[in-house]
């Protein structure tokens, strides 16, 4: 294995032409090698559900094909499955076929926030939440590099849209990128050192990510300690001085060896120094001989692999109603629908596109059920007669391939008009109408009520048609739960009147609130919430513990609660933690996702499940602090089926170590003391006083009214205005005094302005 010191002898024996050739891609996927010093070149292929290894140079958005390899769940169908082990299963297969095709590097998975149903790329993404999108993208991560083959964290960051993906600006607040948009990069970084992360295309607050020091050096080095190297998404680059200097790395694909010249020529005239170009290619080496050192005799044939996406996607599919229809009997009169039931949708196009076998329909495993796809109006009656005469009809619908894609968006959420109207004509005739969905992303669904069941296979590989089959009638039992909100309509989206914005700047001004973090503290109706999934079975979810009352600030607490299976089938049931702050001290979400487990219960077993929270759980990103943050006080912990299906809760107590500071001034109000824990009793006792001094209820006025109203009044009050109201300014003095005492007993007194 090559070591720090070995590489260090190694680059002092390279030219500064050769050194800045490694600083660029060969072509479109190989790294260079410089053969007279023995260093190789490595290959770096798309995916990441699936490899899409190009042949000779390439191209990198999916127009020429790739290797035959299998098409395995979408991420939008994974983050389903709420499942880590799937994850890294996932990622497992992926490492062992990576190695077995000489792929160094996967460029994936993709973890942007799904800030707006619309992002036509939202199908390779995993959840508007970053927590999940954390836990299970890490899982996936984990998986690939167990391989030694590396994995590329993307796009990093706050890509959320493709219009006008290369050059428009993300804008947003730092509190919003930290704690929604940067959050799962941060975590999955910290835990598992991907070798690469991807600088993504857009602007952020005005300046190229592939040129931001701040994105790419003091976050992701200094804070988070990323040791890998930073590759530029394709086509990324800017200025490649400047965008080396910030801590791009590699410069991807190849630009024939133009901007290569251009760091020769800023380190000749001493723009760039020499020590920072080193830095650089040793951390590109260091990744290439972690690779070129550990290969591994491994392999994964097509048949085991397809095996292994037939398999995941019956655990990602979503169930999200059914009146009592699902699971259909084998001897039942069935007829089936739709192109999809044939040659079903199973995933999305540009540059994770895999040359995929083209996969078998759910109708190719039901005995050869009539299958109709109306095209003209005769056949539509054919259709509708069959229907009406079936015990059952089952509509495969759900988004063409045209409507969701890289490199555009979405108008609208709506699926085709004619599926929409041939879903409203069946159901009219046939009340066991069962619909089964293929998309990326969320769809309007005016026909929702008229239905009598939905599957949701999101974009789910080339096994969906074999995993529709097995759900549909009750072989395998769903267990799949949303990972983002599906909104009503459109018009319900946080992001509706910001996004994409006019192509030069997208402002991001929903903030934190951002899927269930704005519908639910809105408390808005919506179609199916964040983590909804049903089973053919039932669950109920009680005797929720924690092994402790109070947490601190490096302690853990363990949260347990009895999941019991009540129905008569076999089923995987998830249990969602959320956490809602009690303290009123900071604008928060109602509540967050921070746990997640999932588990198999046969008919009538309990079995009891566990998860941790700790400070980390509680926080929200202070940008004054520039850390996570909780304040000390009461946090209520809830397990729930989904995020509007709480189940049982518990209040637990933080305390911190102080990290805000704080001072006192005659300018300071009331309610502001109030929001200070450690002030709070001397603050209430203050207002106690100034309340029996000078409570004077107004004719027609109530106590409780006139108490009221007092309160309100004291709680915006400075503190300098006791002197209006009967005090003097030596008590004004004594109580300010009395305050910064306590702060400074705590240690959280700040420096005088
Ligand atoms: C995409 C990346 C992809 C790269 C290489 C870019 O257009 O944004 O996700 O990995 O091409 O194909």
């Amino acid at each position: 294995m090559y070591n720090a010191a070995k590489l260090d002898q190694l680059i002092q024996q390279m030219t500064l032409e050769e050194k800045a050739g490694m600083c660029s891609g060969k072509d479109s996927w190989y790294l260079k090698d410089v053969s007279r010093l023995g260093i190789p070149s490595v290959m770096m292929s798309d995916g990441p559900h699936g490899l899409r290894k190009q042949a000779g140079g390439g191209e990198h958005l999916g127009m020429q094909e790739s290797i035959p390899a299998v098409c395995f769940p979408a991420a939008c169908a994974t983050a389903a499955s709420f499942d880590r082990e799937l994850l890294h299963r996932l990622g497992d297969t992926l490492g062992k076929i990576c190695q077995q095709e000489s792929v160094s590097v996967l460029l994936g998975p993709g973890i942007n926030i799904k800030r707006s149903p619309l992002c036509g790329r939202n199908f390779e993404y995993f959840s508007e939440d970053p927590y999940l999108t954390g836990e299970l993208a890490g899982a996936q991560v984990r998986g690939i590099q167990s391989h030694h083959v590396g994995s590329s964290l993307k796009h990093y960051a706050a890509n959320n849209q493709e219009y006008q993906r290369m050059s428009c600006s993300s804008e947003l607040d730092e509190r919003t990128l930290r704690e929604i948009y940067l959050a799962a990069f941060e975590t999955i970084i910290k835990k598992e050192q991907p070798f690469t992360v991807m600088a993504s295309y857009n602007r952020l607050n005005g300046e190229y990510v592939s040129e931001s020091r701040k994105m790419l050096t003091q976050i992701l080095r200094e804070e988070w300690g990323f040791e890998g190297y930073v590759v530029s998404d394709w086509g990324a680059v800017n200025d490649r001085v400047k965008a080396l200097a910030a801590g791009l790395d590699l410069e991807m694909p190849s630009s024939g060896g133009q901007l290569d010249a251009e760091i020769v020529m800023a380190v000749q005239n001493g723009v760039l120094s020499e020590d920072i170009l080193d830095k650089t290619v040793k951390r590109i080496l260091q990744k290439v001989y972690e690779f070129t050192e550990n290969r591994e005799n491994v392999a994964c044939s097509l048949e085991d692999a397809h095996q292994i996406a037939v398999e995941m996607e019956k655990e990602c599919a979503v169930l999200l109603k059914n009146d009592g229809i699902l699971p259909l009997q084998r001897n039942q009169n069935i007829i089936y629908i739709g192109e999809f039931a044939k040659h079903p949708r199973y995933q999305g196009g540009g540059s994770s596109h895999i040359n995929a076998a083209p996969p078998k329909g759910a109708w190719y495993f039901s005995d050869k059920a009539p299958c109709f796809c109306p095209q003209s109006a005769e056949d539509l009656s054919v259709m509708l007669k069959a229907a009406a005469e079936a015990d059952a009809a089952v509509i495969f619908t759900g988004l063409p391939d045209e409507l969701e894609s890289e490199c555009y968006d979405r108008k609208d959420m709506h699926l085709p008009e004619k599926e929409n109207s041939l879903i409203q004509k069946v159901c009219a005739i046939q009340k066991n109408t069962v619909i089964v969905l293929h998309h990326g992303a969320p769809v309007e669904m005016p026909w929702v009520n008229e239905t009598g069941a939905i599957l949701d296979m999101y974009l789910g590989g080339e096994g969906v048609g074999e995993a529709a089959d097995s759900l549909l009638y009750g072989d395998s039992n769903p267990c799949g739960h949303l990972p983002e909100t599906f909104p009503l309509r459109l018009e319900d989206t946080p992001s509706y009147f910001f996004f994409p914005g006019d192509g030069k700047r997208a402002e991001y001004k929903e903030g934190i609130y951002v899927g269930y973090r704005y519908y639910d503290s809105k408390k808005m109706p919506v179609l199916f919430p964040f983590g909804h999934g049903l089973s053919y079975t039932d669950f109920t979810f009680d005797n929720l513990k924690t092994d402790r009352e109070e947490l601190t600030e490096t302690g853990i607490l363990t949260v347990t609660a009895d999941v019991t299976n009540t129905g008569n089938r076999a089923g995987k049931a998830v249990a969602q933690l959320y956490i809602k702050d009690l303290t009123q001290t900071a604008q928060r979400p109602v509540h967050e996702l921070k746990g997640f487990e999932k588990v198999f219960l046969k008919p009538g077993e309990t079995k009891q499940i566990s998860m941790t929270v700790s400070a980390k759980s509680l926080s929200w990103y202070n940008p004054y602090l520039k850390d996570w943050y909780a304040a000390n006080g009461e946090y209520e912990i809830q397990i729930g089926q989904s995020s509007r299906s709480i189940c049982c809760k518990k209040t637990i107590a933080f305390h911190g170590e102080p990290k805000l500071k704080y001072r006192i001034t005659p300018t300071s109000t009331v309610g502001e003391l109030m929001k200070i824990d450690i002030l709070r009793p001397t603050a209430e006792q203050v207002i106690h006083s100034i309340k029996t001094q000078i409570l004077h209820p107004m004719s027609g006025e109530s106590e409780r009214e006139a108490e009221h109203r007092l309160l309100e009044m004291i709680l915006g009050a400075p503190i300098r205005s006791i002197r209006s109201f009967g005090g003097t300014t030596d008590i004004m003095n004594d109580l300010i005094r009395q305050f910064n005492k306590i702060l400074l007993d705590n240690g959280c007194l700040a420096e005088e302005e």
